[in-house]
Parts: C-alpha cells; sequence; structure tokens
C-alpha cells in the first residue's frame, strides 16, 4: 500500500492530536523511501535515505506516531533503546541485532498472513482428528456416537473445555545456554531431526489450535516464508530507535564513557546508510528501511552528534508541548482515547460510563496544572489522573447489579479530588461511587 503524505496525516490524525509538523515530516519520510525505491539504481544510489529524528519532552506522542504510521502501512515495525546496544568488540548487544529482530517481526507477520490463506484448506483435516478423538470419548459409554453431530457440536464450539487425546508433535524443550539466553535446538536443527508425534491430552480449544499450526506448518514453504519476510523488512521496515539521545556525549568525548557511546553512534551508521546484515533467515539489506530515532534532547544537543550520523537524519522534528486544550481533545477524540478505553472496561461489568464535556475541562486543567508543578509527564499525566479518578468505580463494580449509569462531570471530578486529598490528610472514609 502506497499511500500519499495527505492520507498518512489523515490517518495520524485519528489518533495523535496536534503535532502537525511530526505528522508531515514521518508522511514524507514514508514516501520519499518510496520514491527513491521506484528510480534506477544509479540514480537511487546517489540519493541518501532521508531518515527522521524527533525531539521533544517525554509524553507527546513521539513512539506513538512511529508505533501508528507502522501500524498504518502494514509494516514490519521494531522500536528499539539506544542505550542497551554496545560497541563492536564489547560485550552486550551489537547494533546490527535491531535489524535481526526487524526480521524476526516480518518473519511473524509473512507467516500469520499465510496462515490465513491456509487455514480454510486444512480446516476439515483438523476437524476430522478432533472428531475421532471425541469419537473415542464417548465409545466407553455409548452405544451409538453420532459423528456428523459431533462435528456439528464442535463447528458450533460447543465442545470447547472437553479434553480430548490428540497426537501432537513434540516441542523441543528450549535449553538454557551459557549466559542465560535461550537456545531453542529444535529450531536450529529444524529439518534435520525428525519431528517426533506424542498423544496429549488437552482441551478442545487447545488441540484444534495445535494441529492447526501443524497442518499449516506441513504446507507453507518456509523458504517462501523467509524470503518474503526479507523481501518486506527490506523495503517496508521501520525501526524506531528512542533514546537518541543518551548515546550522545557532550561535546567532545571526554570520559571513556562519552568514547563508548561515539563508538555506538559509528556502529549505526553503517546500518543508516544502507548495509547487508546477515540474519538466520538470510541476507538484509538496510538501504530502504526507515530509520526515525527519537529524544528528549533535555541534555545533548542534536549537534553533539558524530556529524557522519546527523546526516543521515536530515529531516528533523520537533514536537511540541501539549497544552490544555490538546489534552482536552486527547482524553475524547482520538479512536483508542483513553475515556472510551475506560468506558469498554467498565461496560463489561455493567457500568455505562458517562462523560460531561465540564469533566473533560476539569481533568484537562489538572493536567496541565501537575505538570507544572510537578514533573512534566506529557499526555501520560492524564492515564494517572483517569486512574486515579475512576479507582473507586472499578474496584467496587462487580457485574452482578443492574445497568447503572455513572455520569462523571466538573462536580465528580472535584468531589473524588477533593476527598482523595482529604482523605491522605484525616483518613475519612472514602466517597465516590458504591453498589
Ligand atoms: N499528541 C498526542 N495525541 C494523542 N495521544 C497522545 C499524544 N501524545 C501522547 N499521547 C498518549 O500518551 C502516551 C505516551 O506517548 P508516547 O509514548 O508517544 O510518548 P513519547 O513522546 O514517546 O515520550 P518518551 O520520550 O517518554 O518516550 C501514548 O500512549 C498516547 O496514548
Ligand atoms: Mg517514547
Amino acid at each position: 500500500m502506497n499511500l500519499t503524505p495527505k492520507q498518512i496525516v489523515n490517518e495520524l490524525d485519528k489518533y495523535i492530536v496536534g503535532q502537525a509538523n511530526a505528522k508531515r515530516a514521518v508522511a514524507v519520510a514514508l514516501r520519499n523511501r518510496y520514491r527513491r525505491s521506484k528510480l534506477p539504481v544509479e540514480i537511487r544510489d546517489e540519493i541518501t535515505p532521508k531518515n527522521i529524528i524527533m525531539s521533544g519532552p517525554t509524553g507527546v506522542g513521539k513512539t506513538e506516531i512511529a508505533r501508528r504510521l507502522a501500524k498504518l502501512v502494514g509494516a514490519p515495525f521494531v522500536k528499539v533503546e539506544a542505550t542497551k546496544y554496545t560497541e563492536v568488540g564489547y560485550v552486550g548487544r551489537d547494533v546490527e541485532s535491531m535489524v535481526r529482530d526487524l526480521v524476526e517481526v516480518s518473519v511473524r507477520m509473512v507467516k500469520d498472513k499465510k496462515k490465513k490463506e491456509v487455514e480454510n484448506k486444512v480446516m476439515p483435516i483438523v476437524e476430522e482428528k478432533l472428531v475421532e478423538a471425541l469419537y473415542q470419548n464417548r465409545r466407553v459409554t455409548e452405544v451409538e456416537v453420532d459423528r456428523t453431530k459431533l462435528l456439528n457440536d464442535l463447528r458450533a464450539y460447543k465442545l470447547e473445555d472437553e479434553t480430548v487425546e490428540v497426537s501432537v508433535i513434540e516441542s523441543p524443550k528450549p535449553i538454557m545456554a551459557l549466559g542465560g539466553s535461550e537456545i531453542n535446538l529444535g529450531s536450529m536443527f529444524e529439518g534435520l531431526t525428525p519431528q517426533r508425534h506424542k498423544k496429549k491430552k488437552m482441551t478442545v480449544k487447545h488441540a484444534r489450535e495445535n494441529l492447526l499450526q501443524e497442518e499449516v506448518d506441513k504446507i507453507i514453504d518456509m523458504d517462501n516464508v523467509n524470503e518474503e519476510a526479507i523481501t518486506l523488512a527490506e523495503e517496508q521496515g521501520i525501526i524506531f530507535i528512542d533514546e537518541i539521545d543518551k548515546i550522545i556525549g557532550k561535546s567532545k568525548a571526554t570520559s571513556s564513557a562519552d568514547v563508548s557511546r561515539e563508538g555506538v553512534q559509528r556502529d549505526i551508521l553503517p546500518i543508516v546508510e544502507g548495509s547487508t546484515v546477515p540474519t538466520k533467515y538470510g541476507n538484509v539489506k538496510t538501504d530502504f528501511i526507515l530509520f526515525v530515532a527519537a529524544g528528549a534532547f533535555h541534555v545533548a544537543n542534536m549537534e553533539d552528534m558524530i556529524p557522519e550520523l546527523q546526516g543521515r537524519f536530515p529531516i528533523r522534528v520537533k514536537l511540541d508541548s501539549l497544552t490544555k486544550e490538546d489534552f482536552k481533545k486527547i482524553l475524547s477524540t482520538p479512536k483508542n482515547a483513553v475515556t472510551v478505553q475506560y468506558s469498554h472496561l467498565l461496560k463489561v461489568d455493567n457500568i455505562n460510563l458517562v462523560f460531561k464535556d465540564d469533566a473533560l475541562d476539569e481533568i484537562a486543567d489538572m493536567a496541565e496544572k501537575q505538570n507544572r508543578d510537578d514533573e512534566d509527564l506529557g499526555a501520560r499525566r492524564l492515564h494517572t489522573i483517569m486512574e486515579s479518578l475512576l479507582e473507586d468505580v472499578s474496584f467496587n463494580a462487580t457485574g452482578e447489579h443492574p445497568l447503572l449509569d455513572i455520569v462523571i462531570d466538573r462536580n465528580y471530578v472535584v468531589n473524588v479530588f477533593k476527598n482523595k486529598s482529604s482523605q491522605i490528610e484525616n483518613k475519612k472514609p472514602k466517597f465516590g461511587f458504591s453498589v
């Protein structure tokens, strides 16, 4: 799917409030990658990749934008912390592992897609095995067992919790290697060791999943999956490097810590420039992978990054601090807005939450004040306020009462927090909701 920058921004608007510059920048970067990939090789190689670096305080949408972008275009996406890498030659994770992680995600995506494609084809085989297992269960006590009825009940998900005995592939146990990392010998020697079947008891639900996976694996050609996954990662992959500012030393490298941070920057360079990284699925070219870096840049400046790396991140966007108006919008307008999330959650327990406009005003106002007086958490502040606000309801709702409307207006908000603060002072009993 190749969306135009405008379309991308429109889609991002459904989830992220404000930050117009950042949205435009990521949209352009994504499109530029596409444009570059369409050029003849000689020209393409002359054009350096245009990666993005985002700066801005915590909780204003840096990660959220990148994550949404990836989801939007169905691209493999990984988020990594720059601080977790160490320079090549030292103990720790080398930077190439971010590419290997991306390929893992890509393989999973391609596998899932293929699985959906073939599921219908193999379902009859799975059902036959399940009906046989169910038949064996009944044969002991019943004289005549109706297989057709079993099949119908199975298809209607009426027998999900019944325990059946089925023959499944024995999964090799992961063994602990030195240093605590897990190695799965089975996957290392995949195809070399014959797979052993073993009879196992499990619920119908579990058995269906297991048998389905087995049948799917039989007909999916893993070589094709790997190849497709590598292409997907190469052409569509997005790597989000968070905390990039933390690997920037101050102006001149003075301490050994600064030197090693510079080392990591140097290691990242060839990856963002375009190089080939070997993975267990094959070689991955990083030329068209989109890199988005982000950091708060409180202490370090972008100008302190090694110049070569600065050159590979020519698109720089600053995200704005969020205002009270932004908070109000964030509370209610995005598709996954936090008020909507709580409404869904509590609906399960027969509570119908109704948020009045003046309540949103009050919460936004509180968030802004607390961010100013306390630590600035950005939009994350809304989550802590909402959790506190609805703590009483969340605790008391049981679902064993008829549907209850709870109207949250300004008064409600003010009262809950007034009581919370007086509770701390005099340990008074709680005000609020009880059933
Ligand atoms: N502009 C925004 N619009 C809607 N929701 C937002 C916005 N900014 C932040 N949020 C909400 O706040 C949460 C935190 O945002 P995000 O993870 O993007 O922060 P960040 O900018 O990456 O901060 P950090 O520097 O701490 O990593 C998100 O899950 C999202 O729900
Ligand atoms: Mg983040």
